[in-house]
């Protein structure tokens, strides 16, 4: 595994492992990360292998997708575990840049994605999804890749970096990968580090909430509102838990629904102490 941090050697590099060797051109799979890898970032890798020829990952935490009051500073760090795992999952680069490479003294161009990038997680996070636009359209441009994979977790990054690709005519096929979760529900996420250990039981309250409303749609359920009503009554049910949203969307155009279509979109985001954690479902179709 090589590990670059410039960007004219990454771009020298995937050239060459591109080009090289029996059956060339290689498929390049790349899994953009903040680091702070966990099991979640573990199926994107396996996906991206089982995949592409080539894989790809970069760790940068992204100064640009978070507002001043956010933990950029204490986000956690921990490149020598992570490399382990990328070297485990037989990445064959990693790209890890410093904000000076990414934004060079001067930079002024940003990639915004009207409309979505201010819904859910966006109406309370402004400026988040410009940062992340950004940043994802940058390292496609170093890295280029065939196919980037991307977790179902951050359903609201998914929908935005759907409408760039789409909407830039971006050569990438972006595949979304499922949820993993901790045994007992938990979606997984960096910051459930910051959890301690009496917030940990109350943040199942998230997927308690969403799976509760699953159920219902299963059963027949229709109306989004009687979902909602659902996963709040839950999420009342941990008082110590303060609610961002609770939803009820077209994956992706992130609008509101008022009856349940096929693959709609359940989602919550709540704080646990002042761990800010999100969660989500895709509703199956329901018919009845
Ligand atoms: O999902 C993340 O870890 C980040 O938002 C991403 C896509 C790596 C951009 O910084």
């Amino acid at each position: 595994m090589r590990i670059f941090s410039s960007i004219p050697e990454t771009s020298a590099a995937l050239r060459d492992l591109r080009t090289s060797g029996q059956a060339a051109p290689h498929s390049v799979g790349f899994v953009p990360t903040m680091g702070a890898l966990h099991a979640g970032h573990r199926s994107l890798l396996q996906a991206a292998r089982q995949r592409c020829d080539v894989v790809a990952a970069s760790i940068f935490v992204n100064p640009t997708q978070f507002a001043p009051n956010e933990d950029f500073s204490r986000y956690p760090r921990t490149l020598e575990a992570d490399c382990r795992m990328l070297e485990a999952e037989g990445v064959d680069l990693v790209f890890t840049p410093t904000a000076e490479i990414m934004y060079p003294p001067g930079a002024a161009t940003w990639v915004e994605v009207e409309g979505v990038s201010e819904r859910l997680d966006g109406a309370s996070r402004p400026g988040h999804f410009r940062g992340v636009a950004t940043v994802v359209a940058k390292l496609f441009h170093i890295v280029q890749p065939d196919f980037a994979f991307f977790g179902q977790k951050d359903a609201v990054q998914v929908a935005v970096l759907q409408k760039m690709v789409r909407d830039l005519d971006l050569p990438v096929e972006l595949v979304v990968c499922p949820i993993v979760r901790e045994p007992d529900g938990l979606a997984l996420s960096s910051r459930n580090r910051y959890l301690s250990a009496q917030e940990r039981p109350q943040a199942l309250i998230l997927s308690r909430a969403l799976q509760a409303a699953a159920a219902l749609a299963e059963r027949g359920e229709h109306h989004a509102v009687a979902l909602l009503a659902a996963m709040r009554e839950i999420l009342q049910e941990e008082p110590t838990v303060r609610v961002d949203y609770v939803a009820v969307v077209d994956p992706a155009t992130l609008l509101p629904v008022e009856t349940i279509p096929a693959g709609a979109l359940l989602a919550v985001a709540a704080y646990v102490g002042s761990t800010r954690l999100i969660d989500n479902v895709l509703l199956k179709r329901t018919d009845g």
